[in-house]
């Protein structure tokens, strides 16, 4: 048996996390051979509920789950995790404008950042899920100046499923027959989820379904899911977004399959001519625990438009939060 890692998971007693937490436990994230210590992580006012998830966790008798430790502080929680896994955030409350949620959520994720920097093992691999994910993420990693920005990402896997699942399902195919799809830019109504590379049992997938059809619903839809699913729901996707998580951090870790891309929410060098500095998903694939954008993707004046637009997003979101990021260290590029 292998030693264990740690994963640390914030917002640990929220509903995310009730799916998660098993399955990470369960062993579908890091492997079937790899024991997992949790460091759960929650506001002070939900360490009683926070015990009632690692009780449920301890009533699973899961053979891979060697340790649970509760903590009320990221500072402890975050001590030689292994892994980062960021759900928890202030949630938007009623008249809070976008911005406000920016700012309010700078706050928590500077001091996350903070505290990997000093507390979590050297190789330790963030993901954000809180949103807004993306400049969340940027804000942790920017205060995390002995870890390489590398090491964060943010959640838009769950995205690039919704896209799948979706084309699935209107063109018939099952999901394993569908490769190729990549989500661009921001987790929000601007990201860009791209078909012109996607295929369908190895052939173009725009030959399958109209050209109506992508432009006017199916972008909008997988744009938009999230919403229709809160308002379906009277609450956030949670089980699909633990899904997400868990297939993100096992491809991140354990390497896509050959040819296989996903997307993932990672901070921009510049590739498609994107700003450097922000948080966008690319499409990328995954070995030795490393990760690379896919070069020399043929990126249409359709697709161009898309893209930029989600990229000014990000600079918008960027320059609300500005000033409270600190200046930027050699490192932190
Ligand atoms: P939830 O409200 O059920 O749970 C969030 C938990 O986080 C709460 O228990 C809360 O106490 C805790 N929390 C808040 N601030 C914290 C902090 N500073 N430290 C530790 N814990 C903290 O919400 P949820 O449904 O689990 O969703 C969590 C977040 O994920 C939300 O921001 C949501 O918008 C986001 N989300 C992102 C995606 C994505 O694809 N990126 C998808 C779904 C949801
Ligand atoms: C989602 O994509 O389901 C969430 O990010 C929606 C939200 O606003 O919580």
């Amino acid at each position: 048996m292998r030693r264990p890692v740690r994963v640390a998971v914030t917002g640990a007693a929220g509903a995310i996390s009730y799916s998660l937490l098993f399955k990470i436990a369960a062993g579908e994230m890091m492997g079937k051979d790899q024991p997992v210590i949790l460091q759960l992580v929650e506001m002070p006012q939900m360490m009683e509920k926070l015990l009632g998830v690692a009780m449920e966790l301890m009533d699973c008798a899961y053979p891979l789950l060697h340790t649970i430790t509760l903590h009320d502080n990221v500072e402890d929680g975050f001590k030689g995790a292994h892994y980062a896994l960021l759900v928890g955030a202030k949630p938007r409350g009623p008249g809070m404008e976008r911005s406000d949620l920016l700012v309010e959520n700078a706050a928590i994720f500077a001091r996350q950042g903070k505290a990997l920097n000093d507390f979590a093992n050297r190789d330790v691999k963030v993901l954000v899920v809180g949103n807004p994910a993306n400049t969340n993420a940027l804000i942790a990693s920017r205060n995390a100046p002995d870890l390489s920005p590398s090491q964060f990402t943010c959640l838009t896997r769950l995205d690039h499923n919704r896209a799948k699942g979706i084309l699935a399902n209107h063109s018939g195919a099952t999901t394993r027959d569908i490769g190729g799809i990549m989500i661009w830019g921001n987790h929000s109504t601007t990201q860009y989820p791209d078909l012109h590379q996607a295929t369908i049992i190895g052939k173009p997938a725009l030959d399958f379904v109209d050209m109506d059809w992508y432009r006017d619903e199916f972008i909008p839809k997988v744009q938009k899911r999230g919403g229709e699913i809160i308002q379906a729901r009277g609450q956030s996707s949670a089980a699909s977004a633990a899904q997400a998580v868990v297939d993100q951090m096992r491809d991140w870790v354990l390497g896509t399959e050959p040819g296989e891309i996903i997307s993932m929410g990672i901070l921009s060098d510049g590739s498609y001519g994107i700003a450097k500095g922000v948080f966008y998903s690319f499409p990328v694939r995954c070995n030795y625990g490393r990760y690379q954008i896919v070069q020399d993707i043929d990126v249409n004046e359709f697709s161009r438009q898309r893209l930029q637009a989600s990229e000014q997003e990000l600079l918008e979101e960027k320059a609300v939060i500005e000033h409270l990021l600190p200046k930027e260290t050699e490192h932190s590029h």
